[in-house]
């Protein structure tokens, strides 16, 4: 795209069709795994439409305006930065959230656990929902949202993640039944809370295995968000060890993993008593993924 302007005689214009496969073919060079989509997303955000809108303007010229938001765009993305947080915003549960470099960027994983809490809460009268280490708020507004019936508190521990949490919490316009709280996973709740559900996606990545992450990663994600200390286990194992006393009797326990620490987290839970009927989900790609254990009665 540094070549010169579409008004320029004998030059092909730059239409909508020829930046996508100029971009595609310039992020593919770059490592890029999606260059297409990723193409067509920053595209699409460029000129202010969605992505599918592209398809019916392939024949039409880019402003020298976009064209310009574009070349930033891509420049960045081809430095490894994920498109979630080049256009601001991420679907998860069909669902819109606004994301920026204070958030991890939901992933399709953790839809697993939202709909084990979903289908399970829409059955209760009035559950109530912890969600610990909530980032975007993706689990705990895509439960709100979907049972509407459903009070949730949210809690994370860093105060710059809680603020986009925040703006989605409005953006879904769940505010009243979702309570957004900052702190040290249980330690910000009142003494007399207790919960139906709780669930977490926490930080669960081994210490050592960060330097290995891919670039968009690495570079980009908050390590908040991925560091669970030297066996990938420091959160989870605090978090295990004191979830039954906030639970109501029978209540159960979501807990997102990485598909290799499976028997280690099955073993812990089992180890700290107190719970039965657990098993592990598997995400959409046959993995290992989601504790689910319930509080004895
Ligand atoms: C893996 S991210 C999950 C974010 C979001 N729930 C999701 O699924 O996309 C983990 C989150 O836990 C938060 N966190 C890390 N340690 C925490 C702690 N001790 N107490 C509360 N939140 C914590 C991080 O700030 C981060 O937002």
């Amino acid at each position: 795209m540094s070549t010169p302007s579409p008004t320029n005689a004998g030059e092909a214009p730059w239409t909508v069709a020829r930046i996508l496969e100029w971009t595609t073919q310039h992020l593919k060079k770059s490592g890029c795994e999606t260059p297409r989509l990723d193409a067509e997303l920053l595209l699409a955000h460029a000129r202010g439409c969605s992505r599918i809108q592209l398809y019916v303007q392939f024949q039409e010229v880019v402003s020298e305006a976009q064209r310009g938001v574009m070349r930033d765009l891509v420049k960045r993305r081809a430095g490894a930065e994920p498109v979630a947080y080049l256009i601001g915003h991420r679907e998860f549960f069909s669902l819109d959230f606004e994301v920026t470099h204070d958030t991890l960027i939901p992933r399709p994983d953790t839809e697993t656990l939202v709909l084990e809490l979903v289908t399970g809460a829409r059955r209760q009268s009035e559950p109530r929902i912890l969600d610990l280490g909530t980032g975007s708020g993706c689990i705990a507004i895509s439960a709100a949202v979907n049972v509407p019936h459903a009070r949730v508190t949210a809690v994370d521990l860093s105060p710059a993640t809680l603020e986009v949490a925040r703006r989605n919490v409005r953006r879904h316009k769940v505010e009243s039944r979702v309570e957004l709280v900052s702190g040290d996973l249980f330690s910000p709740l009142s003494a007399a809370a207790r919960f139906d559900w709780i669930a977490s996606n926490p930080p669960y990545i081994p210490q050592a295995e960060l330097a290995n992450l891919s670039a968009d990663v690495r570079l980009h994600e908050p390590t908040l968000a991925l560091d669970g200390g030297p066996d990938g286990l420091a959160v989870i194992r605090r978090l295990v060890a004191e979830a039954s006393g906030w639970m109501n009797p029978g209540g159960t326990l979501l807990v997102e993993f990485s598909p290799e620490q499976a028997s280690a987290l099955v073993a812990l839970v089992e180890a700290a008593g107190g719970w039965q009927g657990v098993r592990v989900l598997k995400d959409l790609a046959g993995r290992a993924r989601v504790l689910v254990a319930s509080r004895e009665s």
